[in-house]
């Protein structure tokens, strides 16, 4: 099966070819065009831009997807797209333009919900079995989910204010650094010493599943405020911040799969490129941790047609919706 996968939730135009062969999953392309530089500028994401992006990029990326992999649209088995969650406007235009090429092409097409597709990266790259709890740690998200099949989750807990990723990306613009921050912070943590300053891991103890990061954000404002950074005190400093986001996420993800009996652990989004984040969890997990690659943790479009790949077409593609509220609950 040779399967072509569309993201445009956000800011990032993603269009790639997989094929499955067996058990495996091969990428035969992967083109991305992001605007995250031009939205940047204005320090943050203007909805109405990305979407403009998004129609300028969506046809030239899955073209360029489509010649790299060396695939002509009539070898397609189906077309896999991101319905949800996500900006409406840049959401509108990959359902739109993948309804088109489903009518054109004559291709089934598959609604793909992206925070289900940041876990199905995974699949490209390790041999996945279920049952598995799964953290999905990005800008927009931080939830823990316990896996048991293709079409069985159960969503465990999520954070109740900002994400994990919005947590990294609001400090390091605190200090000044451009969107998104996560990367630049863990890299100056690297120099740092995480044990520096004193940083709340709020929740962390508490019996649920959920997370909270406001508070570590407002008390890392106070820091940054009082403090006279330079040097090696701003490394301490992100090296500090980095610590307390994920002492948070691992207590509660190493609880969810104890409680759940459940020997694998399996990360994904954006802040699953974090390296600090995968090694200690691995250390402190005692069965399998499974996160994918640096290039598949960010918004693309493999992760969406891996997932599509396990995924059931919809019986008349021209009735497909975004749905920018779309969340982990399959009633929905
Ligand atoms: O999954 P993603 O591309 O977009 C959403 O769907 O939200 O994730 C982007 C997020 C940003 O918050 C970014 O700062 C964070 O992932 N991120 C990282 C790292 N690389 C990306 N956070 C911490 N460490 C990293 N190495
Ligand atoms: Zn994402």
């Amino acid at each position: 099966m040779i399967i072509l996968g569309v993201e445009t939730s956000c800011d990032e135009t993603g269009a790639s070819v997989l094929s499955k062969r067996g058990d495996r999953i091969e990428i035969l392309s992967n083109v991305l065009s992001s605007s995250a530089s031009l939205q940047s500028k204005y320090g943050g994401i203007i909805p109405e831009q990305a979407a403009r992006e998004q129609i300028k990029a969506v046809t030239l990326v899955i073209e360029e997807a489509l010649s790299q992999a060396k695939v002509k649209p009539e070898e397609l088995g189906a077309i896999a797209v991101t319905y949800g969650p996500g900006l409406i406007g840049s959401l509108l235009v990959g359902v739109e333009t993948a309804k088109t090429l489903s009518w054109v092409w004559k291709k089934p097409l598959i609604p793909v919900n992206h925070l289900i597709g940041h876990f199905y990266a995974n699949w490209i790259m390790h041999k996945v079995k279920f049952p598995f709890v799964g953290l999905l740690v990005s800008g927009g998200h931080s939830d823990l989910v316990l896996f048991k099949g293709h079409d069985s989750y159960e969503y465990l807990g999520g954070t109740r204010d900002d994400a994990a990723g919005e947590c990294f990306d609001k400090c390091a613009r605190m200090l000044g650094y451009k969107y998104p921050g996560g990367p630049k912070i863990s890299k100056m943590a690297q120099k740092g010493d995480p044990k520096a300053f004193n940083l709340p891991r709020p929740m962390k103890d508490s019996q649920d599943f959920d997370f909270s990061f406001s508070g570590l954000k407002t008390a890392f404002y106070n820091l940054v405020e009082t403090t006279t950074l330079k040097g090696r005190k701003l490394n301490d400093l992100c090296a500090s911040l980095e610590q307390a986001i994920i002492d948070s996420l691992i207590e509660k993800v190493i609880k969810a799969a104890q409680i759940n009996k459940v020997d694998q652990i399996i990360v994904a989004g954006g802040v699953a490129a974090n390296e600090k984040l995968i090694s200690e969890l691995k250390d402190r997990f005692k069965g399998v941790v499974l996160s994918p690659p640096p290039f598949l943790c960010t918004d693309n479009g493999a992760m969406i047609a891996a997932r599509g790949l396990f995924e059931r077409p919809i019986k008349n593609p021209l009735t497909l919706q975004a749905k920018p509220g779309l969340s982990l609950s399959l009633d929905n």
